[in-house]
């Protein structure tokens, strides 16, 4: 069945300039663009949207590396694309994701406490809805 996701582009793979590498990849796989827009969010905005990882020792790095410039926010639709966008961004630490992912091929360790990982991908059709209304 279609579904939605909410892709982002992290401040990190925009200042790299891997926004459009990152889209070839999503629009190669097939997903298709419903919605797209440059986005420099708030705090209120990223802490609702990492709100599962309040307290977290990476949650206040997460939050400030976010709020350190834009990103891409994305709206991407397709059958199974949330499970699909994650299995093409690969697993979070971009040392050990595969080759052959987003993350895998353009990721590395920056040595910081966060994981820059270049892109983030709802994890759940729950997920997918709630971060949708929060940045669209
Ligand atoms: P994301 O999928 O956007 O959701 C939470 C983010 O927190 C994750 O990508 C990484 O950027 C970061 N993150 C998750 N786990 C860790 C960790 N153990 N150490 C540092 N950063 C992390």
């Amino acid at each position: 069945t279609t579904e939605e996701t909410l892709v982002l582009v992290k401040p990190d793979g925009v200042a790299r300039g891997l926004t459009g590498a990152i889209l070839a990849r999503i629009e190669a796989k097939g997903y298709a663009l419903v919605d797209i827009k440059l986005v420099e969010p708030d705090r209120e905005v990223l802490e609702q949207h990492y709100a599962e990882h309040a307290g977290k020792p990476f949650y206040e790095p997460l939050v400030e590396f976010m709020l350190s410039g834009p990103s891409v926010a994305i709206r991407l639709a397709g059958n199974r694309v949330i499970e699909g966008f994650r299995s093409l961004a690969g697993t979070t630490d971009p040392t050990t994701a595969a080759p052959g992912t987003i993350r895998g091929d353009l990721g590395r360790d920056w040595g910081l406490k966060v994981q820059q990982n270049l892109v983030h991908g709802s994890d759940s059709p729950e997920s997918a809805a709630r971060e949708l209304a929060i940045w669209f």
